[in-house]
C-alpha cells in the first residue's frame, strides 16, 4: 500500500486498517474503515425494494489515504469538524495556534485531522466501536484526547453514531461525520432534486472565508429557509451573497429543539426512488454542505465521477469558530469532564 508518512499515524499502522461490514434483518449494509473511522458504503432499499449505495466514496483504502483535494468522504472529522478562525483560540488566558489548512483558517482538525489516522476497532453489539488517541499538541490542540465512536445499525434501518471523549488537559473537541448522501445512488448526478427540510430558523451568516459573522439570522425571506420541504436547487441561483460566499450551500443552522436530547434535525427525500434519510442528534446544529467543491475530477467507487453537487453533507455539530464565540454553545472539553454526543441517520421511504 502507498501512503505518504504521516505525523499522527506511524506507517506500521496501516497494517491494521480493516473493513467492518453491518448488516440487519433488512438486508441494509453498513461498511466502515477504521482509517478515519470512515462509513464507506450505506447501502439501502427504495420504495420498491431495489437496493442502492447511497453514500460517496472510494473502492479501497488508498482512495482515501491520498484523496485529491480532501473531500472528507464518509470520515470522522476532528478535533474540530469545521472552521476555527485563523487558526487561533484562546483558552482560560492561553492562545493556541492550529494548523491552518483552509486559507488562512483551520479546517476540520487540520493537516492530519482525525479522518487521515488510522483508529483502534473493536466489534459490539450489532456494530463496531472505533477509538482514537490524540496526542497533546496534535496539530495544535492542548491534551490527551481520547474519542471513541461507536457505530450501531439497527433493525429501523437506522445508523446510530454515538461519541464520546475525555481529556487530561482543557481543550476544544466537536466531531461530526462527513458522510457524503445521494439517495438516488452515489454517481448519480446531482443532489439539487433531493428535498430537505431543516428544523432551524436561524442560520450563522459568514465571511467570504466561511468564518460566521457571529450574527445569527432569521431564515425566513431567505434561500436558507428549509423550514418547510424544499428541493435544494430552488433558490441555488438567486442573488444572495451568502450563496456567493458559500458556492451555493456550505453554512450552518441553528437547530430549533425543544429540549436536550436527540432530536430530529433534517429530512432529506429523494422522490423518484422514494427514499428518505432523517437526521436525529443531540447538537445544537448542523453544517449543510451542498458538494460544491466536487467538479467531476474524482472517480468514485463504482467507476462514476462525481460531479458538481451530486452528494451532500448534513454535518451535525457545534457552530464553526465557536471557540471564538463565548456567547455560542461551548465547545471546551475539561479533564473529569465527558464529551458524549449522538447522532442518527435513519433511512426510510414515501
Ligand atoms: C465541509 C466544509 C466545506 C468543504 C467540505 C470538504 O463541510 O464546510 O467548505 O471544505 O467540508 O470539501
Amino acid at each position: 500500500m502507498t501512503c505518504g508518512i504521516a505525523p499522527a499515524t506511524e506507517v506500521s499502522d496501516f497494517d491494521s486498517i480493516n473493513l467492518y461490514t453491518l448488516t440487519n434483518q433488512n438486508n441494509m449494509v453498513v461498511k466502515i474503515t477504521n482509517y478515519g473511522a470512515t462509513i464507506t458504503s450505506i447501502i439501502v432499499p427504495d420504495r420498491n425494494g431495489d437496493m442502492a449505495d447511497v453514500a460517496l466514496g472510494y473502492d479501497n483504502v488508498e482512495g482515501y489515504i491520498n484523496a485529491a483535494n480532501r473531500p472528507y468522504f464518509g470520515s470522522v472529522v476532528g478535533r474540530y469538524g469545521n472552521r476555527i478562525a485563523r487558526g487561533k483560540f484562546t483558552l482560560d488566558g492561553t492562545e493556541y495556534t492550529l494548523a491552518t489548512n483552509d486559507g488562512e483558517n483551520h479546517l476540520h482538525g487540520g493537516q492530519m485531522g482525525f479522518d487521515k489516522v488510522v483508529w483502534e476497532a473493536e466489534r459490539v453489539d450489532n456494530g463496531v466501536k472505533m477509538t482514537y488517541r490524540a496526542r497533546d499538541g496534535e496539530e495544535g490542540y492542548p491534551g490527551n484526547l481520547t474519542l471513541s465512536v461507536t457505530y450501531t445499525l439497527t433493525n429501523e434501518n437506522a445508523i446510530v453514531m454515538h461519541y464520546e471523549a475525555t481529556t487530561d488537559k482543557p481543550t476544544v473537541v466537536n466531531v461530526t461525520n462527513h458522510t457524503y448522501f445521494n439517495l438516488a445512488g452515489e454517481g448519480e448526478p446531482t443532489i439539487n432534486d433531493h428535498i430537505l427540510r431543516i428544523d432551524a430558523s436561524k442560520f450563522t451568516p459568514v465571511d467570504a472565508g466561511l468564518i460566521p459573522t457571529g450574527e445569527l439570522r432569521d431564515v425566513a425571506g431567505t434561500p436558507f429557509d428549509f423550514r418547510e420541504p424544499k428541493l435544494i436547487g430552488r433558490d441555488l441561483q438567486s442573488n444572495d451573497s451568502q450563496l456567493q460566499h458559500g458556492l451555493g450551500y456550505d453554512h450552518n443552522w441553528v437547530l430549533d429543539r425543544e429540549k436536550a436530547g436527540l432530536e430530529l434535525a433534517a429530512t432529506l427525500h429523494e422522490a423518484k426512488s422514494g427514499r428518505v434519510l432523517d437526521v436525529l442528534t443531540t447538537e445544537p446544529a448542523i453544517q449543510f454542505y451542498g458538494g460544491n467543491f466536487l467538479d467531476g475530477n474524482l472517480i468514485g467507487k463504482s467507476g462514476k465521477a462525481y460531479q458538481h453537487r451530486s452528494g451532500l453533507c448534513l454535518e451535525t455539530q457545534h457552530s464553526p469558530d465557536s471557540p471564538n464565540r463565548p456567547e455560542w454553545p461551548s465547545t471546551t472539553l475539561r479533564p473529569g469532564e465527558k464529551y458524549e454526543t449522538t447522532t442518527v441517520y435513519r433511512f426510510g421511504v414515501k
